[in-house]
């Protein structure tokens, strides 16, 4: 290919601003009928505004050859020898611009659904003839458009790299069930707790379960705008299955035919699973009692309300690395006062006022006297925080004894309308309050961190090339 030159004619003179602009193929296939097809296709300074930059037969080389010839698209025959399937996601996030890859399916063997699961945003079928190498052109352009507007997008997510991934996944973090309280409402529980859950289960990319366990009413289902026909499914109704279940367990112990060793779990990983709304990502939610006379419903009252907390969040932990709790202020709640003690961390949110701090210690003496609640599990989150407040960050961790993992200054109305639009502001903010989340999240996971470093390097409008780019491709400024 390289002792190949294209010809100089006038019209691929005269194409050069478009030839600039044009996507660069990178051929990753097998079938040397298959490049010669393309070629046809997509020569040099062809109208179909895609040029082939080379073709590799190596899938050890796939990554190495796609960047370091700046290539858009990678147009992928999975079966290449040595191809790591790794390198697909690798490609779209790299760094400098997000290279796309499409599959030629060879017709043997199931690649299709293999080949999205890895990240590939399109295909055509091998053999390529002529309709398949045109059908690509609408492909690639559109492919490389989405990847485009989805890295200059505000909410767009790099994942880390997965090797990076692997390391990370066997050091430095462990699963945790973290309860999210306060001796007073609307302080700033249910921000903190939906952020919270979301930088683990969105950017951080972990199994996470927000669960909404608030007595005096659910938020989540609110703010994370899930539609109505959906709201059925709440702590309620998996509180009512865990009843139900309790019951037949103890019918069927009173009738000898089941051994307490066989018992049958009172919440199973599939009935959690079942109540559980996915929301992006890995995150999915189990929202709270739509309506607040709920909290008074028997089955979360008493040892049932008891046993149903415990049960439900053994069973989270099971299926999920990290379960974030918003739970109500009212520590006589059977379920709040369970998921106190059962969560690895409490953390407290507090505001920094007098009366905030001095409410808070109170009640924690009390559930530190009486319930002997370990102490050295509960952690402070101060929310709204103004320096001209006029109360220091150290007095307050005086006063209630316990380390500080984050302060969250006061952000104005547009915290409260980001709890309006339907989903938690650090999805798609890159400011104060979004990082401070991202340094509680990453008390509990701290690759975090390095996420949200690349994040503002990589996408949103960090990147005018990208945009840029976008337009030309949508719209052909760069020929006006
Ligand atoms: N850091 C902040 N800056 C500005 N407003 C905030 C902040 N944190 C919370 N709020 C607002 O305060 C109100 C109460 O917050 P919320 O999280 O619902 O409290 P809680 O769950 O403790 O009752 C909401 O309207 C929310 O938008
Ligand atoms: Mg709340």
């Amino acid at each position: 290919m390289a002792s190949h030159q294209p010809p100089l004619n006038p019209e691929s003179l005269g194409s050069a601003a478009g030839a600039s602009s044009a996507l660069k193929m990178l051929l990753a296939l097998r079938a040397w009928g298959d490049v010669q097809q393309l070629q046809s296709v997509f020569s040099p300074g062809n109208a179909n505004g895609i040029e082939i930059v080379t073709w590799c037969q190596d899938g050890a080389r796939v990554f190495s050859d796609a960047t370091a010839l700046d290539a858009d698209i990678v147009l992928l025959d999975p079966t290449l020898p040595a191809f790591e399937p790794n390198d697909v996601q690798r490609l779209y996030h790299n760094e400098r611009k997000p290279i796309v890859t499409i599959g030629a399916i060879p017709q043997q063997g199931d690649w299709g659904a293999k080949l999205y699961q890895i990240g590939a945003k399109g295909h055509v079928d091998a053999p390529l003839g002529e309709a398949q190498a045109r059908a690509l052109v609408a492909i690639a352009h559109r492919a490389v458009q989405d990847a485009l507007r989805e890295r200059t997008s505000p909410s767009y997510i790099p994942q880390v790299d997965t090797r990076v991934a692997q390391v990370i996944a066997t050091h430095g973090w462990e699963k945790a069930v973290v309860a999210v309280w306060s001796a007073k409402g609307g302080v700033g529980k249910s921000t903190t707790s939906e952020n919270l859950a979301a930088v683990l289960g969105v950017l951080a990319n972990r199994r996470t379960i927000l669960i909404d366990a608030n007595m005096a009413g659910g938020n989540a289902h609110i703010h994370f705008g899930i539609a109505d026909a959906q709201i059925a499914k709440n702590i309620a109704a998996l509180a009512r299955r865990f009843q139900m279940n309790v019951q037949t367990a103890g019918y069927r112990n009173h009738s000898g035919n089941v051994g307490v060793l066989s018992a049958p779990a009172l919440l199973s990983p599939a009935e959690v699973q079942g109540h559980l709304i996915p929301i992006r990502n890995n995150l999915s939610v189990l929202i709270g009692i739509p309506k607040q006379f709920m909290g008074g419903d028997e089955y979360f009252q008493g040892d049932l309300g008891r046993g149903f907390m415990h049960e439900l969040l053994n069973v989270a932990s099971s299926i999920a690395d990290f379960v974030v709790i918003d739970l109500g202020q009212d520590t006589n709640a059977a379920v709040h006062l369970q998921a106190l003690r059962d969560a690895n961390y409490v953390f407290v949110v507090i505001n920094p006022d007098a009366a905030s701090v001095r409410a808070t210690a109170e009640v924690m003496d009390t559930l530190f006297k009486h319930l002997q609640l370990d102490r050295q599990k509960f952690r402070l989150v101060t929310n709204r925080f103004h320096e001209e407040h006029g109360i220091a960050r150290k007095d307050i961790v005086n006063a209630l004894q316990m380390p500080e993992v984050g302060v969250i200054p006061d952000g104005g109305p547009k915290v409260t309308a980001s709890l309006n639009r339907g989903f938690p502001l650090v999805i798609d903010s890159r400011g104060e309050i979004a990082r401070q989340y991202v340094a509680i999240a990453s008390t509990l996971y701290p690759p975090v961190t390095q996420i949200w470093q690349s994040r503002a390097k990589l996408g949103g409008a960090g990147n005018e090339g990208l945009g840029k780019k976008l337009s030309e491709l949508m719209f052909g400024s760069s020929r006006a």
